[in-house]
């Protein structure tokens, strides 16, 4: 399952990407915002990192208007590892190498052709480990210092 949330500056986008998810045949909740109206991003990264940690969700997707905000609260959250993604690479890389278990993505900066390639990339990608199980550790390790 995959947890998925935005806030007005990603609405449009969030509704793309549940458009393309409902088509794949993703499983998802959907924690809104479902209709256009000002929220404050860290509320809804909240519930959507919360599903990701409690094991509920496998991965997280959080659309703001930058997807900087999203990733920026979402990063507080102990066991979240967030990627703000503009392109398609940083998306697939951010899993093989950095095991980023949500992605965060910007709806006024990319439009939803490349949102939903970078979706099905982030979903679709695991872990590499080897190598970067080490660095991945180091990075819960200053979380928890
Ligand atoms: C909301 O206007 C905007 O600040 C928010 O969506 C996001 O871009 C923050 O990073």
């Amino acid at each position: 399952m995959i947890a998925i949330g935005c806030d007005h500056g990603g609405l449009e986008l969030k509704n793309a990407i549940v458009a393309h998810l409902k088509e794949q045949n993703v499983e998802f909740h959907d924690f809104g915002i479902y209709e256009n109206h000002s929220v404050d991003y860290p509320e809804i990264a909240k519930m959507v990192c919360d599903s990701v940690v409690s094991g509920e969700a496998k991965l997280g997707i959080l659309c703001c208007g930058t997807g900087i905000g999203m990733s920026m609260a979402a990063n507080k959250i102990k066991g979240i590892r967030a990627a703000a993604c503009s392109e398609t690479f940083s998306a697939k890389y951010t899993r093989l190498h950095n095991n980023a278990n949500v992605l965060c993505l910007g709806g006024r900066v990319i439009g939803s052709g490349v949102a939903n390639e970078m979706v099905d990339l982030f979903l679709n990608t695991e872990f590499e480990g080897g190598r970067h199980e080490k660095r991945v550790q180091m990075i819960s390790d200053l979380e928890n210092a």
